[in-house]
């Protein structure tokens, strides 16, 4: 790690540390990223003196090619950056890495729970936990899994799937909220058995691809209770078990089964309340195709954050928008750029600059994220 000036930065080199603007409350820079001449601008515009940079990537930022690739289809303009070649290839090789985890991580778990449901074996909440999510967090790269998950999502979209993503954005998200390790563990167990009760529920109701009708609705709707009930049998955590009953409970009583209020859901609950919407949202559905996380921010904040425990909501919210802070995304315009600031108070519409152009999303109402691209 050096710390340099900002005269000295150049496109390619890779930030050590978090920047942010002089007031220290908005994050310019997340630790990690490929400086672009655009972010340098940025760093320009907000008068960042020195920045902290990783030594170690610095001697392939010289080699950062400008070659004319493509992606989905559409030519990348040239003020998108690229990755230097090594970065590139140990970036391929991380998501490959976890591709191979999360597959062997999928395969366990699904024999493992339908086992549960077809009731011939004993459960053991943390063998299955450690054969499956601890396999994918073993060197604690918090900050990368939203950007994994939405690989994985190309890869499976199944409930097995659902349940893995939602158990790794639990975790995610009790270590943003600053639990004990326990609490974090405890807290993907949650997320991973939070929706058992929807394996007993028939495929062609799950799978069907328009609109229930309110007998199909009300059997879907006893999935928490039969969930609570399935891992009772096997004497599952009661903190566990309180996750898979509550995840559809919401603060203000709007919810289901039992229409309960904030302080009658258990904590754990009304995380995965959270990280189940977040998953299911960025998913596709027999009925509808992925949002981005963006939209997804924006339907949080358009529902009302009255009906998800506060600390929680805006901890996850915040921390989920600035991981795409300068990531490239292609809008519904057509135009690509990227996420250069994010709102705080709409963190849903950010401003996105293309070329020379910012769109303020947040007053440009009519125009939206339609697709968040990778750095290629
Ligand atoms: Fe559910």
């Amino acid at each position: 790690m050096k710390k340099i000036t900002l005269e000295q930065l150049k496109p390619g080199m890779v930030t050590a540390e978090d920047i942010y603007a002089m007031n220290g409350q908005q994050l310019l820079v997340p630790k990690g990223t490929t400086l672009t001449e655009l972010k340098l601008q940025l760093l320009h515009v907000f008068s960042i003196r020195s920045v902290r940079i990783n030594d170690e990537i610095l001697d392939s930022a010289d080699s950062a090619e400008n070659s004319g690739d493509t992606y989905f289809g559409g030519h990348i303009p040239d003020f998108i950056s690229k990755l230097p070649d090594k970065v590139r290839e140990a970036r391929t090789q991380e998501i490959k890495e976890y591709k191979e985890a999360y597959s062997q991580g999928l395969n366990y778990f699904q024999v493992a729970v339908n086992n549960l449901v077809e009731k011939n074996t004993d459960l053991n909440v943390d063998t299955i936990l450690n054969q499956t999510v601890s396999l994918l967090d073993t060197k604690g790269r918090y900050s990368s899994i939203l950007e994994m998950l939405i690989y994985m999502k190309e890869y499976d979209s199944s409930i097995y799937a659902h349940c893995i993503n939602t158990s790794l954005l639990c975790n995610m998200l009790a270590h943003w909220l600053d639990y004990s390790e326990e609490d974090c563990h405890l807290a993907a167990a949650c997320g991973l058995f939070h929706d058992v009760g929807q394996l007993t529920v028939p495929d062609e109701i799950v799978q069907k691809p328009g609109p229930l009708t309110p007998q199909e609705r009300e059997i879907i709707n006893t999935h928490p209770e039969k969930g609570y009930e399935l891992l009772k049998e096997f004497g599952v955590n009661e903190t566990v078990r309180l996750s898979a009953l509550m995840h559809h409970e919401k603060c203000d009583g709007s919810g289901y089964p039992r229409q309960l209020k904030d302080e009658q859901i258990d904590p754990f609950a009304k995380l995965v309340t959270i990280c189940n919407i977040y998953d299911a949202m960025t998913s596709d559905r027999p009925y509808r195709k992925a949002m981005t996380p963006f939209a997804v921010l924006e339907h949080f904040e358009m529902v009302g954050l009255s009906k998800f425990d506060a600390r929680a909501i805006l901890t996850f919210l915040e921390n989920t928008a600035n991981t795409y802070l300068n990531c490239p995304v292609r809008l519904s315009n057509q135009k690509i750029g990227y996420v250069v600031f994010i709102n705080r108070s709409r963190l849903g519409r950010p401003i996105v600059q293309c070329g020379d152009e910012f769109i303020d999303l947040s007053k440009q109402k009519d125009i939206m994220i339609t697709e968040m691209l990778p750095v290629v």
